[in-house]
């Protein structure tokens, strides 16, 4: 797809479709007026008969009148004092997906209406190009040859605001771009059936993308991991025929500091499937873990991204990626194992794996020099229970760095809520036999798995929880069914945070 800024004004830009966003109800006395006037009173009509609605993403489509456009696609975002970039992101990918299914080659849209943004129009560029490449994303596409009604495949892509800084524009929308083709990336790595990516063929899907970028990568397979003491990985990796493997990658050379004085690593939890182990899940819905990988493609996807946008940028990614499996191999509830740190974890619920492979991907970015770390994970049930599909749960320490993680959503309009790390709950994780273990009882339970994933880090580090957020169950105005590439954004910011201080 093509990009092109024009500072032109939207009734003299020839498209398919022109879309025109607008806040609150629509304003006729502006320049939406005259858009309206050249489409011969169509945006009004519309209006007036109640097609033309103003809740938040609601669109129409219009006869465009002598405009150059074809058509006019109304989208709405809400109210002016509620327009964030994260509603901005979401106003284009709306209205790329209401266009599923129609011939659209070229569509223009008309920034000015978004341009209210925190950051103003250069961030609305780059949010829009992101939320445009974002709605065009169909997971049906993955594993069929024809979908019906999918969003356009677009040759050209119009940003229109008159009277703007065409380069400025241009290259934050090119950044937007590339940020919403990594999502995509994660998304597509994520959506991907278990019995098509197994922890051996995710470690593939790195290397091809190490390749492309002449990044370091290392994949440890059983054996080694075995060697170095990984046994809270090994643990869940054993009891499926395929086999585990310990994805690292880095960008710049070993244990090089960022501007930020950060050797940043993120780490995504990789269970390409979890059954649960021989604490076996109830098959209610149990295929949607094989989402529970979506961690390790959104760590995969953003250092692909970061590597894109500013190569050389220093970042670590750990993806340690297994299937969690009932094998004849398997671990048993009661089982005591030794991490990598040399504590001594009592696996009492064999369903709760991801903090155990968590834990020794975390130490191990700290062997290789992470100063910092970010781990991402579909943790637990109980984050989407509490917080729902749209707010990810965050837990962090100390609170300096938390709050850089923090701002680095703010910046790529992701949502997060911080879940605090209850000191007095420690005790709750004692095991009779071991140091601590892995579960316990319900209450609290969302807290204790931040605390245990704390036993594994002695650096700055934060915890973002995407159980609720990684997938959508039925898909929305902005997003189909599927993977929402949540949070790849915010590790992107994050990274490249550290390049643009120096
Ligand atoms: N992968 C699941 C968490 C999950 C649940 C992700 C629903 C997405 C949707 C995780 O490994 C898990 O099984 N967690 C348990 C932890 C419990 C055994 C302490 C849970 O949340 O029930
Ligand atoms: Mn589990
Ligand atoms: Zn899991």
């Amino acid at each position: 797809m093509q990009l092109r800024v024009v500072s032109d004004q939207p009734w003299d830009v020839p498209a398919d479709v022109l879309v025109v966003p607008f806040l609150g109800e629509p304003d006729f006395g502006g320049p939406l007026g005259e858009i309206d006037r050249r489409s011969g009173g169509e945006l009004r009509a519309l209006a007036s008969f109640g097609e033309l609605r103003s809740k938040r993403y609601s669109t129409a489509l219009a006869a465009a009148g002598e405009l150059p456009a074809g058509r006019l696609l109304t989208v709405a975002a809400g109210e002016p004092a509620t327009l964030d970039r994260e509603t901005v992101v979401r106003v284009a990918a709306a209205a790329e997906r209401r266009l599923g299914g129609r011939a659209v080659k070229r569509l223009a849209v008309w920034l000015t209406p978004l341009g209210g943004v925190d950051g103003g129009l250069e961030t609305a560029a780059m949010l829009v190009a992101r939320g445009i490449e974002e709605g065009s994303y169909e997971p049906q596409s993955i594993y069929r040859a024809t979908v019906e009604a999918a969003p356009p495949i677009l040759d050209e892509l119009v940003l229109v605001a008159e009277g703007a800084d065409v380069g400025a524009l241009t290259r934050a929308a090119t950044r937007g771009l590339t940020i919403g083709e990594g999502a995509n990336l994660a998304r597509t790595l994520s959506n991907r059936a278990s019995n098509d990516v197994s922890p051996e063929v995710l470690a593939d899907e790195a290397r091809v993308i190490a390749e492309r970028h002449g990044l370091w990568i290392d994949v440890i397979e059983p054996d080694r991991a075995t060697e170095l003491g990984m046994g809270m990985f090994m643990a869940v990796g054993r009891g499926s025929s395929n086999q585990p493997r310990m994805i690292v990658m880095r960008s710049g050379d070993e244990g090089e500091r960022d501007a930020l004085d950060r050797h940043l690593a993120i780490v995504g939890k990789g269970v390409c499937f979890d059954s649960g182990g021989i604490s076996i899940k109830p098959s209610d819905r149990m295929e949607e873990m094989k989402m529970d990988k979506t961690g390790a493609c959104t760590v995969i996807a953003a250092i692909d991204t970061v590597a894109r946008l500013a190569p050389g940028t220093p970042l670590l990614a750990v993806a340690p990626a297994v299937e969690n499996m009932p094998g004849p191999h398997a671990t048993r509830p009661g089982d005591i194992v030794t991490a990598l740190n040399g504590k001594k974890v009592d696996i009492t619920n064999t369903d709760a794996e991801g903090r155990l492979i968590l834990g020794d991907a975390m130490t191990y970015a700290e062997r290789l020099g992470a100063t910092h770390v970010v781990d991402v994970a579909t943790l637990t049930g109980a984050v989407g229970r509490a917080l729902g599909h749209l707010v990810t749960g965050a837990f962090g320490t100390p609170q300096p760095f938390y709050d850089e993680v923090a701002a680095a959503g703010a910046a790529a309009g992701e949502r997060y809520w911080q879940l605090p790390l209850v000191e007095d709950y420690v005790p709750d994780m004692e095991s009779w036999y071991g140091d601590l273990q892995n579960s316990g009882s319900a209450e609290g339970s969302l807290v204790r798995s931040g605390l245990f994933l704390r036993e594994f880090v002695t650096k700055p580090w934060v915890h973002l929880d995407i159980a609720g957020t990684a997938y959508y169950r039925k898909a929305t105005p902005f997003a189909p069914r599927g993977a929402t590439g949540v949070s790849h954004a915010t590790l992107v910011e994050l990274a490249l945070s550290g390049t643009r201080a120096g």
